[in-house]
């Protein structure tokens, strides 16, 4: 049996379905640039629009201060469209008239995307009044956000408390793949990980050291390793106060028995601009 209930376990039919997902898509010019995201979510939604739920999507996008018109979710729901093939309503707000009108006016199987949870302050505080208006536009809460899931917001934990909660299939996918990867896994296990700071995966980071063979580290983050570690890396985005954290998770990995592979060569140019002319160095030549 799976230590968390999934749609496999809950007849959708005919219920308002509050699905958090993660619509936080890189755009370009108020255009969405990449719909991998979208992708991804696409099979929960059409599943149980398909099976005759209300599909409400709660989402935040960007981190807006207040309410911030280039952080609206609208084009996301148009770029969701088209990757579902399916209409997707928008209402102007994810709480109060807007919200509830929309929501009322649904039929069974509709798909209905809530604006930007982010527009309300009370989203990442986890505010119990915000999440008790929330929780009112629905039946259930299907929380296929894992990208999110690591924020303890409204959306993404507080409902938890509130609705019946299930693992929509991307969140599902990710947690199998997850404790097959961690809990029993045949060795040697490697772990990529990547991102812009180790700030937010301080905790992450030294967990799994203990637990895999071998640490990838990608991204900005392995330039915070780098720099820790006296190698320069210019005005390449790295959290230079942070290298006494990477100096520990790297004396962590050694007595763990963890491998760190970082880069060990980089792409090198004059300016920090798409199609600026660059040059591959290892790291011992990087010009300064
Ligand atoms: C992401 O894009 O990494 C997730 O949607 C989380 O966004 P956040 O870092 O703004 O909370």
């Amino acid at each position: 049996m799976k230590p968390f209930r999934t749609l496999d376990d809950v007849d959708v039919r005919a219920k308002r379905v509050l699905l958090r997902v993660d619509l936080n898509v890189p755009t370009e010019n108020g255009r969405v640039a990449d719909t991998t995201r979208l992708e991804r979510v696409a099979p929960t939604i059409t599943e149980i629009s398909a099976k005759g739920g209300k599909v409400i999507l709660l989402a935040h996008f960007g981190r807006p201060k207040g309410r911030e018109a280039k952080d609206s979710l609208k084009p996301v729901a148009a770029a969701l469209s088209q990757v579902i093939k399916k209409p997707v309503a928008f209402a102007d707000d994810c709480v109060g008239e807007p919200a509830a009108k929309a929501v009322a006016d649904m039929k069974d199987g509709d798909i209905l995307c809530l604006e930007n949870t982010r527009f309300h302050k009370e989203e990442e505080k986890n505010d119990p009044a915000f999440v008790t208006e929330l929780a009112k536009l629905g039946d259930i809460w299907v929380n296929d956000a894992f990208s999110a899931a690591h924020r303890a917001h409204a959306s993404t934990e507080g409902l938890g408390h509130k609705l019946p909660a299930y693992a929509g299939r991307t969140m599902q996918a990710e947690l199998d793949a997850l404790s097959k990867a961690l809990e029993a896994p045949s060795r040697p296990v490697i772990a990529i990980i990547g991102g812009a700071k180790v700030s937010t995966k301080i905790d992450l980071l030294e967990n799994l050291v203990s637990k895999v063979d071998a640490l990838v580290i990608g991204g900005g983050m392995a330039n915070t390793f780098l720099h820790a570690q006296g190698i320069g890396v210019g005005k390449s985005l790295a959290e230079k106060d942070l290298a006494p954290t990477a100096l520990r998770i790297l004396d962590k990995a050694e007595a763990a028995n963890c491998a760190i592979i970082l880069p060990v060569d980089a792409v090198v140019a004059f300016h920090f601009a798409a199609n600026s002319p660059s040059h591959a160095f290892g790291l011992d030549a990087i010009p300064a």
